[in-house]
């Protein structure tokens, strides 16, 4: 475990401890594991459990209840491609079955070697650029099927991150 990734799981285990026989912290402690590990493993649900004194398979239901829970870690590239009106009418659909074909998953699946998590959002902000995708922090507009595919593959192979040249 690296230094970074044990101070966050601190940070939840000091939560746990401050919301012991608290009224509602069940939240706030699914808030606080995500944030640590980066999405609500089971062991978290079974340390929550002990606090908040709700048994696990509740716990599964709040979890699954709530969309900004995950029960699975992100992979290293999170791709986010719009399907609001301006990237739809621009051709989003054709744009996400290519992303699907090259990932070989659905929205809101990682890749089996976790290296890539696809979501879908309603306006990443920049509709002129339509039809747009972002892959971290990084926005790719004026999307075609050809230079999404260029895309995708030099972020095979650079791994994680930027897609270098
Ligand atoms: S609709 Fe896609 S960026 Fe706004």
């Amino acid at each position: 475990m690296e230094v970074a990734e044990k101070k966050e799981v601190n940070a939840f285990k000091k939560d746990l401890i401050a919301k012991r026989n608290q009224q509602g912290s069940l939240i706030p402690l699914l808030q606080s594991a995500q944030d640590s590990y980066g999405y609500i493993p089971e062991k978290a649900i079974h340390y929550i459990s002990e606090i908040v004194n709700i048994p696990p398979s509740d716990i599964y239901g709040v979890i699954t209840f709530y969309a900004q829970f995950r029960l699975q870690p992100l992979g290293d590239n999170v791709i986010r491609i719009c399907e609001g009106t301006a990237c739809h009418v621009n051709g989003a659909k054709s744009i996400l079955s290519v992303l699907q074909e090259e990932l070989n998953i659905s929205v809101d699946e990682t890749t089996d070697d976790g290296k890539f998590t696809l979501q879908s959002v309603a306006c990443l902000g920049c509709c002129s650029l339509a039809p747009v995708i972002m892959i971290n922090e990084e926005t790719h507009g004026n999307l075609t099927a050809k230079s999404l595919r260029k895309i995708i593959k030099q972020y095979k192979r650079n791994n994680k991150g930027e897609a270098k040249q």
